[in-house]
């Protein structure tokens, strides 16, 4: 098939960049960093790594291939894909699943995104009472250092105030479904073409400060990369494989929508190699910003969610200029995070297009509608809910995490890549991905390595 009927990306650097720009964000800057504090380091970043290779890479090309081979939304591209091929169409759950996932991980995605909202409007003020103290020359105006205590402060009164949470969050999803409504080509290509290099750089940036000035990079490095044995659980390796599963956008077919928007020509398993190398590489300095930082500030690893609102900002207040530093680290964060959002939104909101004939700003309108409702429970989470569990010790943010994450996502991602090797027929595979030794190793994987590496660390995390 030539075309989309919902646009087409220009070019492969267009794709790269489009897909990169969904899978680097709060995954990478915000969670992962937060996570593998959560599991003490090492461990965990190694078997992330060995995910992203093993499991994620291969489900990576399978999701792009199926997409590129349907050109329509998941659900329909799984539906034309399983006559085609002449099996089940069972197989279409892997679409509605999807679906599920996607307002699931939109909830705790849009009202994070919302705290880097007011964290933005917050360093503006900064930026702009430092920039008038330095016309003036009044040293006394600019805005005061913060230490440990008082960002920790400042964070949690954002959070436990359920107006200003749901007043952000609301702001961001408003801005993701005005992108959304304008479409493929228009909004989107744009925005990342310039965005995604802008983002890299600012974070080596970053990375060569906290290198430079905090005094424990060393202790940072170790952190990320030191392998200690009794760190190794079943709960590590499952957060590992869900993080994986996160990061690079996979199992819910977000991908599988962008994939729709390829052009024929292109390779797909270098461009996935690049998109996966990009979105690790990001991940990884975002860590040797932040662990540096939280060691130098006697914080603690473990801290959780608020790793990054509370590390960040102590940074930035003793950086000469950090103000301003901080306003464009999270004005990139932010158009990150929007980059994001629209590809977990994709999904439902091409369905909606194809099954209603309704025209995009209609479509983004109903399926936002839906999406903040669901997206309300995770904004109370933290103030209004915040003794409300869903399940023993998850509020409602935490299962929808949870859940999505851990559950939905690898389960999506497992059937994403045994549909592709197993079940897609030969000459349509050969038509997406042509027949060489990479495309062998990619069958192998598909096949055998992540179906079981996915069982496997199911079991391991039932079994304890
Ligand atoms: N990968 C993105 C991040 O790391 C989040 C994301 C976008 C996502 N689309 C997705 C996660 C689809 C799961 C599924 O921030």
């Amino acid at each position: 098939m030539a075309a989309s009927m919902h646009g087409m990306w220009s070019s492969r650097l267009m794709f790269i960049l489009a897909t990169a720009g969904s899978a680097v964000g709060l995954g990478n800057i915000w969670r992962f960093p937060y996570v593998a504090g959560e599991n003490g380091g090492g461990v965990f970043v190694l078997t992330y790594l060995l995910c992203i290779l093993l499991i994620g890479l291969p489900i990576l090309i399978s999701e792009t291939l199926l997409g590129r081979a349907g050109r329509q939304s998941p659900i329909n591209t799984m539906r034309t894909l399983t006559a085609r091929s002449g099996v089940s169409s069972l197989w279409q759950v892997i679409g509605w699943m999807g679906v599920l996932a996607g307002f699931m991980i939109l909830s705790f995605y849009a009202v994070i995104s919302g705290w880097i909202l007011a964290y933005l409007l917050e360093m503006a003020r900064g930026s702009y009472a430092l920039i008038a103290a330095w016309l003036g020359g009044l040293a006394g105006s600019a805005p005061p250092a913060s230490d440990g205590a008082s960002a920790e402060a400042a964070f949690a009164s954002l959070i436990n105030n359920p107006y200003r949470v749901v007043g952000w969050y609301s702001a961001f999803m408003l801005i993701t479904f005005w992108i959304a409504a304008r479409g493929v080509g228009r909004g989107l290509e744009l925005a990342v073409r310039y965005l995604m290099p802008a983002l890299f750089f600012l974070l080596l940036a970053l990375v060569a400060w906290a290198a430079l000035t905090s005094g424990h990079f060393q202790a940072g490095l170790a952190f990320l990369f030191s392998f200690k044995a009794e760190q190794f659980s079943g709960d590590a390796i499952l957060m590992a494989m869900g993080q994986a599963f996160f990061t690079l956008s996979l199992g819910m077919g977000a991908i599988m929508a962008y994939g729709a928007y390829l052009p024929d020509r292109v390779h797909i398993v270098g461009s996935c190699a690049t998109i996966a190398l990009l979105d690790t590489g990001v991940a990884l300095l975002a860590g040797l910003v932040i662990f540096p930082l939280v060691f130098a500030n006697g914080l603690d690893s473990g801290e959780g969610p608020g790793l990054m609102f509370v590390t960040l900002p102590i940074a930035f207040g003793q950086m000469p200029g950090g103000q301003l530093f901080g306003l464009v680290f999270f004005l990139l964060v932010t158009f990150a995070a929007i980059t994001s959002a629209i590809s977990i939104l994709e999904p439902a909101l091409a369905w909606l297009v194809e099954k209603l004939q309704v025209s995009r700003p209609l479509g983004a309108a109903l399926v936002g509608g839906m999406a903040w409702l669901v997206g309300l429970g995770s904004a109370f989470s933290f103030n209004l809910l915040a003794d409300f569990q869903l399940f023993p010790g998850l509020t409602f943010f935490d299962t929808m995490d949870f859940v999505a994450n851990n559950i939905l996502l690898p389960l999506g991602g497992m059937l994403i890549a045994i549909f592709a090797s197993w079940k897609l027929s030969r000459g349509l595979l050969a038509e997406q991905i042509g027949v060489s030794p990479v495309t062998r190793i990619w069958l192998f994987l598909a096949r055998f390595v992540a179906p079981a590496g996915v069982a496997f660390v199911f079991i391991m995390f039932l079994a304890g």
